[in-house]
């Protein structure tokens, strides 16, 4: 009960402790990690705060390290794509991403929290992939938002606007579409057939492995009007079904596809309120692998209004 409480109280102090989070780590020479552990700490509140199940500092604790280990593992290294070009690294990251599940149930089974019997551990193994999956989603829209406000200065005044905060946010939705549809944190979404099938590309047999790529379904030239622009004005209708697939589309669609995006205009309200974003260098080449992340280590951080 204690525990509800104080989720509850973080979760109104959320601008205020974006607003923190902005002084203390703007700065910072690795800001987008340390955006990355904001995120998943205000997920972990934000989607089991009703529960306190799950988000207790072992579990969060848990996610943190299976972070690290699935930051290991590219895609073509767990896909085992090209085995003449083995190496230690893919044999390495085979072997990780192998025990990824296994890691999960071990941390389970070790956290000595008997305190909510009413999830049952197969679930919560479900709660702690999903939470996974959403936070690194949530922190890619945030952090390629950020960079592409602060190596486009106007955009940054435009979203700044007159300083009330219905207006940045109005705008910092559109900066979020935008954002989602030329980075889609997941860039490739797989099926696999349960049955022969016809599809417009040709005949898919049962069990073939199809890719679907929000990413170049989102830069197709047939289907955008100028697509490799930024563009804030795009009608409304753009964004609805297909073409436009960053939380996918169908049965398997995103479960968070209307409270990420929420969550990270609330992130990026609070971290600029007070703050601009500043980026030197070139503009980072997104890295495909399970999620688009930007190649390297992007310059960006945050300067005090
Ligand atoms: C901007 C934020 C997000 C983006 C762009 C995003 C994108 C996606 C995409 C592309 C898929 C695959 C859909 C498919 O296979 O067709 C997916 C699935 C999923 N996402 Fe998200 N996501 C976001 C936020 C979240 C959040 C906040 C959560 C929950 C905390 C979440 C939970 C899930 C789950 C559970 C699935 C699997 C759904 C299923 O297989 O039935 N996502 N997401």
């Amino acid at each position: 009960m204690k525990e509800q409480s104080a989720a509850g109280a973080e979760q109104h102090d959320l601008p205020a402790q974006v607003g923190q989070f902005a002084r203390d780590h703007g700065q910072a020479a690795d800001f987008p990690e340390h955006l990355s552990r904001l995120v998943l700490n205000l997920l972990a509140i934000r989607i089991l705060g009703h529960s306190r199940v799950i988000a207790s500092p072992a579990i969060t604790a848990a996610i943190e390290r299976h972070r690290e280990v699935s930051e290991k593992v590219d895609l073509l290294d767990v896909l085992g794509l090209a085995p003449q070009i083995t190496s230690d690294r893919m044999r390495r990251a085979r072997g990780i991403a192998s025990s990824f599940d296994d890691r999960i149930r071990e941390e389970l089974a070790h956290r000595g929290d008997p305190s909510v019997p009413q999830v049952a551990v197969s679930e919560q193994r479900d709660l702690i992939v999903n939470l996974l999956t959403g936070f690194e989603s949530v922190w890619l829209t945030c952090l390629w938002s950020l960079l592409i406000m602060g190596h486009y200065p106007a955009l940054g005044d435009w979203v700044r606007g007159d300083g009330m905060p219905g207006q940045r946010r109005k705008r910092l939705a559109a900066i979020i579409r935008e954002t989602l549809r030329l980075y889609p944190p997941l860039p490739f979404i797989y099926r696999e057939p349960i049955e022969d099938m016809d599809l417009p590309v040709g005949r898919v047999r049962k069990g073939e492995m199809i890719c679907v790529s929000p990413y170049v379904v989102h830069r197709h030239h047939a289907l955008w009007h100028d697509p490799e622009v930024f563009d804030c004005n795009r009608a409304a209708e753009t964004y609805q079904g297909f073409p436009y697939m960053p939380f996918g589309l169908g049965a398997r669609r995103c479960v968070g596809a209307a409270a990420g995006p929420e969550l990270a205009i609330e992130i990026l309200d609070g971290l600029l309120a007070d703050h601009r974003p500043v980026a030197s260098g070139e503009f980072p080449l997104p890295r495909g692998g399970m999620s688009l992340r930007p190649m390297g280590n992007p310059a960006i951080s945050l300067e005090r209004l």
